[in-house]
């Protein structure tokens, strides 16, 4: 699963988040004869490549160009990019987010910022890298809460957002995307309000989207957006998808729209999807056992409650633990352990040179 999705700041947030600086942590350790950082660490340290980005990161990517794209939602105000579309007039009077680049495409090499137009909300939408490397982000709100949209990354900088005519057949606000074997296919799950998934393209003109009731079962009703929204998606080695939604998981055949198996819950209180936000990773399969083994983790969340405590002003604590679970396994078990701290999502980005790509800002807002 490529991780591109993020969370809204407010709008009084933005104003903060807007003036943005991008942060990359140098000289990942070992490389630098074991220099070591000020404030401990395993060595490198902190440069500021740019006093702005211009655009908010709340979803930010890895392009195989060696660039990274950045976009934010559309509703929500100006960005500090401005844009001179032809035969419109822009002013500061009226917010018309067409005045405005709501993307951005930073080059790693050259460090520098080119804007891209993109015309409907990618407000906590999603996507997945097809093989040759184009991205196919989908949903978002408002006019883009159905919309597919592409980038293929280019080399002579020219590229830019392509909106395709064909919508979703779900509205998909917070959904998850995960790209499939069979060539260039996504599977798209989720979302609010939308219990169900659907896939991208799809097989045939009347393929709709199809019914899948564990999100129902995973969805608290008693919290607002009911943690299990993003929910985590991988593929695994037997070619079926392992979903994970609040505290529960399940192995999923998507060609024979059927639960497979169904893993234990995550020990310990509290919620792992959005708006309780953890995270979830496969780890690196082996060789040895020629890539069989597929051992997903899944780390930090919130307590249950914490999304409406937060809004009343109290901030509970994120949950610490982190979960490891062998998906392959006859009878898997979750093994549990302790982070060094509490943790809810954070955009960060593992660049092909081992730098470690952060977008500050983007932590604000967060429960
Ligand atoms: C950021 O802004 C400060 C203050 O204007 C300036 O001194 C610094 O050189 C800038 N840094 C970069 C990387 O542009
Ligand atoms: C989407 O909505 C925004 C206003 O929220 C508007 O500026 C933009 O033109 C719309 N795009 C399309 C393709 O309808
Ligand atoms: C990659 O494939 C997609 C879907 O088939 C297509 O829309 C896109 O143009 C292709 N990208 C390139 C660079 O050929």
């Amino acid at each position: 699963m490529v991780a591109i999705h993020g969370d809204h700041v407010s709008t009084k947030m933005r104003k903060v988040a807007t003036s943005l600086l991008l942060l990359v942590l140098m000289e990942w350790w070992g490389t630098h004869g074991g220099a070591q950082a000020t404030g401990g660490g395993k060595g490198g340290k902190w440069e500021l490549l740019l006093n702005n980005s211009g655009v908010v990161a709340m979803h930010m990517t890895l392009t195989h160009r060696n660039t990274v794209l950045m976009f934010d939602q559309t509703s929500a105000g100006p960005s500090q990019y401005r844009l001179r579309p032809s035969g419109k007039r822009c002013t500061d009077d009226v917010y018309d987010p067409t005045c405005w680049a709501h993307s951005v495409e930073y080059d790693i090499a050259t460090n520098t910022i080119r804007p891209l137009v993109i015309d409907t909300d990618t407000w906590c939408s999603s996507g997945a890298f097809l093989g040759n490397g184009t991205l196919a982000q989908t949903g978002g709100f408002g006019n883009g809460t159905r919309k597919v949209r592409y980038f293929n990354p280019c080399s002579d900088r020219r590229c830019d957002w392509i909106e395709s005519e064909k919508l979703l057949a779900s509205n998909r606000w917070y959904a998850t995307n995960q790209i499939l074997p069979e060539k260039d296919r996504v599977f798209i799950v989720g979302g609010l309000n939308a219990f169900d998934y659907e896939f991208l393209p799809k097989s045939s003109e009347k393929e709709g989207a199809f019914e899948l009731p564990f999100l129902r079962q995973t969805y608290d009703r008693m919290v607002d957006k009911g943690n299990n929204l993003y929910p985590f998606v991988h593929l695994s080695s037997d070619g079926n998808l392992f979903i994970f939604a609040n505290r529960d998981s399940i192995l999923f055949d998507h060609h024979h729209h059927q639960i497979i198996k169904t893993f234990p819950r995550i020990p310990g209180d509290g919620a792992r999807n959005y708006p309780s936000t953890g995270s979830s990773v496969m780890l690196p399969l082996e060789h040895e056992d020629v890539f069989r083994k597929v051992e997903i983790m899944v780390c930090g969340g919130s307590v249950s409650g914490a999304p409406r405590a937060a809004k009343r002003g109290q901030f509970l604590d994120a949950l610490r633990s982190c979960g490891r679970l062998v998906i392959t396994d006859e009878n898997p078990e979750w093994a549990m352990e302790e982070m060094p701290g509490p943790r809810v999502m954070n955009d960060m980005l593992i660049l092909p040179t081992g730098h470690i790509l952060i977008i500050n800002g983007a932590t604000q807002g967060r429960v």
